[in-house]
């Protein structure tokens, strides 16, 4: 695992998406897993610029979303497909169609989730999936006591989440589904490049869990540590609680720029 510890969020999105623009670049038909959530906009909005100068297209490229909530209303403002497309989706050159994402009201769910993961398969799994991650050491929707082995599925949110949620519902947690459907951690794990960002002191300790705490189903994340290539972008308060901070720094100035994330 790889931590890169940044000055600011604005620093985190620049060398994301340089990451996103290189892939690009050399397979312009790459597949992206999209996050929702606050952490990712910088980088989404960094697309976007690096799109409308001309530097990056969308035109060939597929996407998938990592969750979705269940029961929302098809036009609900926070139902994540629209805040996709309000993010980045709509703003970019995607082709109709190209992004995907779970579908929290089909009357049949679990069938859908099966489908999900057969599109995944179909497009030939997903090159970078960007993350975040909850307080609780989640990623995706995948709460603590999920299986390290789990596929897209439906999962049942924490008071936890719901409560940190609730500011995209007016601030009334009650407003915030208590279902949900999310890729497993399994689903996640083949991505081929894991990039989780993280701001803010609330995230330390779920960070702490994740880069050095024990592999276990209590804090999601931490499975990512199995993964042969993941990336964890942080800013000072986000590593505040990392025993190896100062490691980190030294190994991340010491590599040659080109080698990006
Ligand atoms: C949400 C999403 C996750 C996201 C996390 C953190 O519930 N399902 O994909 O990473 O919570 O959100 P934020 O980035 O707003 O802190």
């Amino acid at each position: 695992m790889e931590v890169v510890i940044q000055p600011d969020a604005g620093a985190i999105a620049t060398l994301v998406a340089d990451e996103i623009e290189r892939l690009l670049a050399a397979r312009p038909d790459a597949v992206l897993g999209l996050a929702t959530g606050s952490s990712p906009l910088a980088i989404y909005d960094e697309l976007v610029r690096r799109h409308e100068a001309g530097r990056i297209s969308f035109a060939r490229a597929r996407a998938f979303m990592l969750d979705e909530y269940v029961g929302l209303p098809d036009a609900h403002p926070e139902r994540y497909r629209n805040v996709i497309d309000r993010e980045i989706a709509g703003r970019v050159d995607f082709a109709p169609g190209a992004v995907q994402g779970p579908d929290g009201n089909a009357e049949d769910l679990v069938g859908a989730c099966a489908a999900y993961e057969q599109a995944i398969a179909d497009a030939g799994g997903v090159d970078l999936q960007i993350l975040g991650i909850g307080t609780d050491g989640h990623i995706a929707f995948n709460e603590p006591g999920s299986s390290l082995g789990s596929r897209t599925r439906i999962k049942t949110l924490t008071s936890q989440t719901r409560l940190d949620n609730a500011r995209f519902f007016d601030d009334d947690v009650d407003a915030v589904p208590v279902h949900c459907v999310t890729q497993g951690l399994a689903t996640i794990m083949s991505a081929r490049h894991l990039v989780l960002v993280a701001t803010g002191s609330a995230k330390a300790e779920a960070v702490h869990h994740l880069v050095e705490g024990s592999v276990s189903a209590m804090w999601p994340a931490t499975i990512m540590q199995h993964h042969p290539r993941a990336t964890v972008l942080v800013d000072p308060a986000a590593a505040s609680r990392l025993q190896l901070g100062d490691y980190y720094r030294e190994v991340f100035a010491a590599k040659p720029a080109w080698q990006g994330i």
